[in-house]
């Protein structure tokens, strides 16, 4: 990570610039604003990876909806979900009853979002629905389904807008492809 100080040098390929996002983000947040109509909302970001799309995506709900954050971490190798998950930060507002959202970055696996579905599944929300800014879903190793979806990406290393290699790249306004030189490299 030699230039990270133009951190376009490590992307290969932009594949969703910042105004595709942006006109995505509202779509998602129209929709989610007429179904959610004279529901509870409570917002569920999943902690670091989906947070710039949360900010983005609360402000295109029109409802006086709650947000909160989650923070969790996969058990083994870093690289692969093992579907294990460890709660870092839990939420702090109580879910009964409440219409839950859940906010996630990208959908890999599954392994992560259905053991956590089900956790918070298990604390009488009234509802648990899950949106995704991104999703790989030739990836899948468990059946999980989002209930809404930003945009199908190919299996490919993807950063920026939230999105992390190694806690870098997350501030990169675009979604890029990483160059594979930049993940196989040695450091
Ligand atoms: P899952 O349990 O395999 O679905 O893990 C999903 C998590 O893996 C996401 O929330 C991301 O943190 C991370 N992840 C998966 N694919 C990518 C990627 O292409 N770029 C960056 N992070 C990714
Ligand atoms: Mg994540």
């Amino acid at each position: 990570m030699q230039q990270q100080n133009n951190f376009s040098n490590d992307v290969e390929r932009i594949l969703l610039t910042r105004q595709q996002v942006q006109k995505r983000v509202e779509e998602l947040g129209a929709q989610i604003t007429r179904d959610y109509q004279g529901k509870d909302l409570l917002m569920v970001s999943v902690l670091k990876g989906s947070v710039v799309f949360m900010a983005d995506l609360m402000r295109a709900i029109h409802l006086p909806a709650e947000i909160d954050f989650m923070m969790v971490s996969s058990y083994g190798a870093a690289s692969k979900s093992s579907g294990v998950v460890k709660i870092v930060k839990d939420i702090d507002i109580e879910l009964k009853g409440k219409d839950l959202l859940i906010v996630e970055d990208i959908l890999d696996s599954g392994r992560t979002l259905s053991y956590l579905k089900e956790l918070l599944e298990g604390r009488d929300p009234a509802s648990v629905r899950i949106v995704t800014l991104l999703d790989k879903p030739a990836r899948r190793a468990v059946p999980l389904q989002p209930d809404y979806t930003g945009f199908e990406v190919p299996d490919e290393f993807i950063v920026g807008y939230g999105l992390d290699y190694a806690e870098h790249y997350r501030n990169l306004p675009d979604i890029g492809v990483l160059k594979k030189e930049v993940y196989t490299k040695e450091v």
